[in-house]
């Protein structure tokens, strides 16, 4: 049996990795998908390969004028948005004393405004149209503690796990349940970016950092996007209704909490 038969879900970030991935899983449960991303031509690409339950949609999360076209043509194109994963995400880092604002307010932007204000406007067309909707945060292992040279990044994955608490608790006054996913090292482009840091400030040669952080997961391996999936599908579920406000390490057993 489908577990999201007829629902329809809204993915930022989604034309790659982690997100392309739920896109992927949500469809073969049973869903239509709006595939968010602000690179369109690859959101295209991405949507094309899924089918016919998929659509492309230009979003840009870090702005208002962005936020409000994407949801609005992801309402277009599927008709309601029962799901929501604010996904999209960069990444950066830097020792304390070399962080640049422009830096900073670019994450904060994407990662924390980004989600904030999408789940903002996707939560006011649930409670106008009276659905009983799903909003799953993608934070990090990041967003559990500091690092030294990811000081950025970090606060703001911990800014989304504080938003998920507190919009949990707002939320499901009208039947919302806001959750959030926290994986720990995920394979693809994304960590790609991360080892080019991580060669940069610590003198690593390319693709060690990467090597050193999936030797040292408990499971025995980086996680691939498709380790999230379950936990995606299950948040977004009628099995997780009484799921609310919460965190979920999905990591290999990278942190406990
Ligand atoms: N990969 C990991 O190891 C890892 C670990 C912990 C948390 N996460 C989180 O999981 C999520 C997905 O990670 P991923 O590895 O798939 O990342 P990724 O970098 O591969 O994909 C991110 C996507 O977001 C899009 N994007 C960037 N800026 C955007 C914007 N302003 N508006 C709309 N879309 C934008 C990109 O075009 C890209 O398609 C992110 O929130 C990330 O922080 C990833």
């Amino acid at each position: 049996m489908m577990r999201l038969s007829g629902k329809t879900a809204l993915i930022t970030g989604a034309a790659r990795g982690i997100g392309l991935a739920f896109a992927r899983a949500y469809v073969a449960e049973g869903a239509r998908v709006a595939i968010a991303d602000i690179d369109l031509a690859r959101a295209r690409n991405a949507a094309s390969e899924i089918g016919e339950a998929a659509v492309a949609v230009e979003m840009d999360v870090a702005t208002e004028t962005g936020v409000d076209a994407g949801v609005s043509a992801a309402i277009a194109a599927l008709g309601r948005i029962d799901i929501l994963i604010n996904n999209a995400a960069i990444f950066t880092a830097a020792p304390i004393v070399e962080i640049d604002r422009d830096a900073y307010r670019r994450v904060f932007d994407i990662n924390f405004g980004g989600t904030l204000f999408t789940l903002q406007a996707v939560a006011r067309h649930m409670i106008d149209r009276g659905i009983k909707g799903r909003i799953i945060n993608m934070a990090s292992q990041a967003g559990r503690r500091g690092e030294p040279l990811v000081a950025v990044y970090c606060a703001s994955k911990a800014a989304v796990i504080s938003l998920t608490q507190s919009a949990g608790l707002d939320l499901i006054r009208h039947g919302i349940n806001v959750n959030a996913i926290s994986p720990g090292v995920v394979d693809g482009e994304h960590w790609d970016g991360v080892d080019a840091f991580f060669a940069r400030y610590e003198g690593k040669a390319p693709g060690q950092k990467k090597a050193e952080v999936g030797a040292a997961v408990p499971f025995g391996r980086m996680g691939v996007p498709e380790d999230l999936t379950g936990m995606a599908v299950f948040l977004a579920s009628d099995e997780a209704r009484y799921v609310v406000a919460q965190t979920y390490n999905v990591d290999g057993g990278q942190w406990m909490s």
